[in-house]
C-alpha cells in the first residue's frame, strides 16, 4: 500500500512542526499524525519535539511494539525522497523518483 503513496522531501516534512499539523518522518515514510497528537500512549510533547523531522532513530530507541507498527499505518501520507534522507540506503534511492509537489 506504501507503494502508491505520494512522494515528499525533507523541506516539505519541517514545514509541519506544530499541532496544527505534525509531519513525522519514520524509515523512510511520512506520517502525518496531527490527529494522533492527544491519543499517542507516549505523550503530545515528544511527538512535537519530532514533528517536521526524520524520528526513526529514537522511534526505535523507545522499542515501539508491534501494535504501535501497525497503527502508525493509519497515518502514512507519502514517502520521501530527498539525497538528506538518513534512512534512504542506496537500493531505496536509485528507485526513488523525485516529484515536486
Ligand atoms: C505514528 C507514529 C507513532 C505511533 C503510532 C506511536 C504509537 C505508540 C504506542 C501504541 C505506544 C504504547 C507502547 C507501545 O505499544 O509500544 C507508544 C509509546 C511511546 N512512544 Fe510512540 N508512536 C509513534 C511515534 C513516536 C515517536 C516519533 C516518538 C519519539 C521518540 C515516540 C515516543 C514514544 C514514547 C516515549 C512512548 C512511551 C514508552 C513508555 O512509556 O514505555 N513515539 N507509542
Amino acid at each position: 500500500m506504501e507503494d502508491n503513496l505520494p512522494t515528499f522531501n525533507l523541506s516539505d516534512v519541517s514545514k509541519h512542526k506544530n499541532k496544527d499539523s505534525s509531519w513525522i518522518l519514520i524509515h523512510g515514510v511520512v506520517y502525518d499524525v496531527t490527529k494522533y497528537l492527544n491519543e499517542h500512549p507516549g505523550g503530545s510533547e515528544i511527538l512535537l519535539e519530532h514533528a517536521g523531522k526524520n524520528a526513526t532513530q529514537d522511534f526505535e530507541s523507545i522499542g515501539h511494539s508491534e501494535e504501535a507498527r501497525s497503527k502508525m499505518k493509519e497515518f502514512a501520507i507519502g514517502k520521501i525522497c530527498d539525497a538528506d534522507a538518513q534512512n534512504s540506503d542506496k537500493h531505496e534511492r536509485k528507485k526513488c523518483h523525485c516529484e515536486i509537489m
